[in-house]
């Protein structure tokens, strides 16, 4: 069996987490491949919520091996906060693997980034303030500090004086803040080392194994597309690479390693932060309260409102090329039940009157851009119980027909609610 990536196609919170937990079903392993604590993955089984940030979606399943990828930026203290919660919950959390290469996120990195945001003023970027820009900033710059050099005092202690040069010389004479004390934080990380220690492993390794004895491997995208250093909406974007492509870098891979990518493709748009969004509807827009309210639209980790649009196909199929999607699985269609009519963004139209039907490489134009609607209508009543294609009425398949015809690409699953039973899986998946 290969592996098969979950990968969002907007800016996040599409489902992820949720189809990652449908999925992982098959597999024998779940992996994370970049990201970090600013992901907030919401599973729903039997009605029991279990929201989870770092560890992935996978580990509902007794059989399946959740690992952390070398691409992941690990807080410690919330992975460990995670586990016990896991296992107040009756989950053994002694499966979960962690890659001595992922890098570790400091307390100095949470307090950069609450800085960055507050000196950027109205620039700022809206980030979960947990770290994770300067976490990765230190990773590139090569001062990181690594989960292996937990298994190592006195590595740990040399590495975390010489950064700690700069990060001091930063945080007092550009912040006017308080030093960071070496030896405490040493002591501090120290600490937890015994409990973090039987779950370091060489997890490329695993991934690995699991594939030459032909076993599925999941590998769980956290942010989107959009949010991509690379693709998304620079700077208005993570600071690592969501997209599908990046398996290989953040979880050990290669090309030839992956046979499936699905595209989880929200049946709207959402967006938490700042940044051009061409398809969101104006703040106090009925259409918006709705999906705000129906959708529960609020950050599963900092609990902002999201900012929300209609369906924005220019955006998906980009998406959808860019991460060369096998197929789309489609999320919250119900949220879209009540309304009469549907709008979706079929393409833009620039400020010179230019049509464009994919994304503009010029950020300016992006700023600019106003969408271009197709009206459908809407189907006005419950479809939560769906089971089947032919559950859903007539208005609901032209939906998703529409978006398989726009984007060239299969609609494998339909999400009719959160739950994981409430997944309509249609003819054509595997
Ligand atoms: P992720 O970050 O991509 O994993 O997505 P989040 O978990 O942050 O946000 C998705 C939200 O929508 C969560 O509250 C899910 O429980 C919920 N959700 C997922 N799929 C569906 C669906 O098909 N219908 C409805 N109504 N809610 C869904
Ligand atoms: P999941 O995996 C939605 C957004 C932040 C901000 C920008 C940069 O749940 O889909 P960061 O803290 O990463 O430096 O913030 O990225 N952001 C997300 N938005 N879902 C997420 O994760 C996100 N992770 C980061 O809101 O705009
Ligand atoms: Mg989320």
């Amino acid at each position: 069996m290969p592996g098969a990536v979950i990968v969002g196609t907007q800016w996040g919170d599409e489902g992820k987490g949720r189809f990652t937990d449908y999925l992982a079903k098959e597999a024998s392993l779940c992996v994370r491949y970049q990201g970090g604590h600013n992901a907030g993955h919401t599973l729903v089984v039997d009605g029991e919520v279990f929201k989870l940030q770092l560890v992935p979606s996978g580990v509902l399943y007794p059989w399946v091996v959740p690992v952390i990828g070398n691409g992941v930026v690990v807080d410690p203290e919330v992975l460990l906060a995670e586990l016990d919660m896991l296992e107040g919950r009756g989950i053994d959390s002694r499966r979960i693997r962690l890659s001595g290469n992922a890098h570790l996120i400091m307390p100095y990195h949470q307090e950069l980034d609450r800085l960055n945001e507050r000196y950027l003023g109205k620039a700022k970027l809206g980030t979960t303030k947990r770290g994770i820009g300067p976490a990765y900033a230190d990773k590139a710059m090569r001062v990181g500090l690594r989960v292996q050099d937990l298994l190592d005092p006195k590595i740990f202690r040399e590495k975390l004086d010489l950064v700690l040069r700069e990060k001091n010389g930063v945080l007092t004479k550009v912040y006017n803040r308080l030093p960071v004390d070496a030896a405490a934080l040493a002591e501090q990380y120290m600490a937890l080392t015994p409990r973090l220690e039987p779950l370091i492993a060489d997890t490329v390794h695993l991934v690995h194994q699991a594939l030459d004895a032909q076993q599925w491997v999941l590998l769980e995208g956290a942010q989107a597309t959009f949010l991509d250093l690379d693709h998304g909406t620079y700077p208005f974007v993570t600071s690592s690479n969501p997209v599908a492509g990046a398996v290989g870098a953040g979880a050990g891979v290669g090309p030839r390693d992956v046979e499936r990518i699905v595209g989880v493709v929200k049946a709207y748009t959402t967006r938490v932060g700042s940044g051009p969004f061409p398809a969101e509807l104006p703040e106090g827009d009925s259409v918006g309260d709705l999906l705000v309210e129906r959708g529960a639209e609020y950050g599963t980790n900092t609990k902002r409102r999201r900012r929300t649009g209609w369906l924005d196909l220019v955006m998906v199929k980009h998406a959808l090329r860019l991460n060369t999607c096998t197929e789309i699985a489609l999320t919250k269609l119900d949220v879209l039940s009540p309304l009469r009519e549907l709008k979706v963004c079929v393409a833009y139209e620039g400020d010179d009157g230019a049509r464009y039907d994919h994304v503009p490489y010029h950020q300016s134009v992006v700023h600019k851009v106003r969408p271009v609607y197709e009206t459908l209508p809407g189907w006005g009543h419950d479809i939560e119980r769906a089971e089947r294609l032919d559950d859903l009425p007539a208005e609901a398949q032209q939906y998703v027909r529409f978006i398989e015809e726009v984007a060239g690409v299969a609609v494998t699953f339909v999400g009719v609610g959160p739950g994981r039973e409430q997944t309509v899986v249609l003819p054509r998946a595997a």
